[in-house]
């Protein structure tokens, strides 16, 4: 029997793993072991309890305004003895968060296997988005399993000198995920105070769009629907406490835009189901949207999701506040360049990456995800 553990710890992380989760605990070979580092804890625990997944260990490092520093000297210690209890026979992490590269790096000192779930992800530029580009490619160096959503994560893998057997493309867990949550009856309060104006949903907690980059984006959202009274638009809050000093300066008190306390994740994505449109510094969020056609302005200036800006449904508009209004005033204007962009598509995959994967690690094989 293999013994594969899944090492996560952020909200994006665990909607992303909990699918290989559920997978592996169905495959005779394989005893899957989940250790979450608790690098976020409401946020994280929602998405388990959704899942009913309870995990076997729980770092618990999460404390509030943690520097990269707090993150990954907590996890490096508290991972030690549980790699050394358990001997894995290999160890899964996903992405690019601070919980991935630790966990990676302490696998990497324990020499023992990791595999990269969502590998190859690239925007070459260490600075944005920072730190993750930084960490999926510190990943990459320690991986021996690679993942790749698409066909363009695995290129940059071969293109870095990866060995091509050592990468598998899989599409992303993501979509997996949303097959446990879109609901044709779904309604919620929010919902129904939105009625038949138009939704706009709002997300924003990147790191380096912490201080003036997100004033300039919430000013022109602001700006936007004082212009726009009859749009109704709905920002669930991260709970970085950075995030949402700046957001109460600039947001308090507009009548059409309710911030709200995080949603659930079926909450979440029956709202990207139904919006107008979305605005967002998330990466999961530009995954999920295009399956419903909802429109995304992304507030970064890099994105290493291209296949979405490639289908249309997604456009990088910066964090510079002219151009995210301009860009926002146009699709709530202009019929013919909203209908231009919103189309539903499958970029990132076809519901069955987590599949993949457990065929993969129980059986050495697994046939590739092609889009289109
Ligand atoms: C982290 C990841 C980022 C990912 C994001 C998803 C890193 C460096 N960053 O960023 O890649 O996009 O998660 O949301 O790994 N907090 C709570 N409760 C929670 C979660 C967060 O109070 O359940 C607050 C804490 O004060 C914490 C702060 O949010 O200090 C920031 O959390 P942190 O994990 O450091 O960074 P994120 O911006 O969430
Ligand atoms: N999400 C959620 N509730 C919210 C906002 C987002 O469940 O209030 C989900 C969303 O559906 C997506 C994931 O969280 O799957 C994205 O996480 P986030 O934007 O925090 O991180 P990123 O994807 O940028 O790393």
């Amino acid at each position: 029997m293999k013994k594969v553990m899944l090492v996560f710890g952020t909200r994006p992380e665990a909607i992303k793993m909990c699918p290989v989760v559920l997978e592996l605990k169905t495959r005779k070979g394989i005893s899957p072991v989940v250790c979450v580092t608790g690098q976020h804890r409401s946020m994280l625990d929602s998405v388990l309890d959704a899942f009913h997944v309870v995990p076997d260990y729980d770092l618990s490092i999460m404390k509030e305004n943690q520097t990269l520093f707090d993150i990954t000297s907590s996890i490096l210690s508290a991972i030690r003895p549980v790699l050394e209890g358990e001997k894995p026979d290999l160890v899964l992490v996903h992405g690019d968060t601070t919980t991935s590269f630790a966990a990676a790096l302490a696998c990497f000192y324990l020499q023992i296997p990791v595999g990269h779930v969502e590998a190859g992800l690239r925007t070459y530029d260490i600075t944005a988005p920072y730190p993750e580009e930084f960490n999926r490619q510190a990943v990459g160096i320690i991986s021996r399993y690679n993942f790749a959503p698409t066909a363009a994560a695995a290129e940059h893998l071969i293109r870095e000198g990866k060995d091509p057997g050592s990468i598998y493309v899989t599409g992303n867990t993501v979509i997996d995920a949303m097959r446990y949550t879109v609901r044709e009856d779904y309604t919620h309060p929010e919902l129904e105070w939105a009625g038949n104006h138009r939704l706009i949903f709002i997300t924003a907690h990147r790191r380096e769009n912490l201080g003036m980059p997100m004033h300039h984006m919430f000013r022109a959202i602001r700006r936007v629907l004082d212009r726009h009274p009859e749009c109704r638009a709905v920002y669930p809050i991260h709970m970085n406490p950075l995030v949402r000093e700046a957001a109460d300066e600039e947001l308090r008190g507009c009548e059409n835009l309710h911030m709200i306390e995080p949603l659930s994740m079926i909450d979440c994505h029956n709202f990207e189901a139904r919006c107008y449109l979305c605005l967002t510094d998330s990466g999961g969020i530009q995954e999920e949207c295009p399956t419903f056609g909802r429109p995304v302005l992304v507030m970064r200036n890099t994105t290493e999701r291209p296949e979405g800006v490639e289908s249309g449904v997604l456009r990088l508009v910066g964090t510079e506040e002219e151009t995210i209004f301009r860009n926002f005033m146009e699709l709530l204007e202009d019929q013919a360049a909203y209908d231009a962009m919103a189309h539903a598509c499958s970029p990132f995959g076809d519901g069955r990456a987590s599949r993949r994967i457990a065929d993969l690690l129980e059986t050495g094989k697994c046939e590739p995800w092609t889009a289109g």
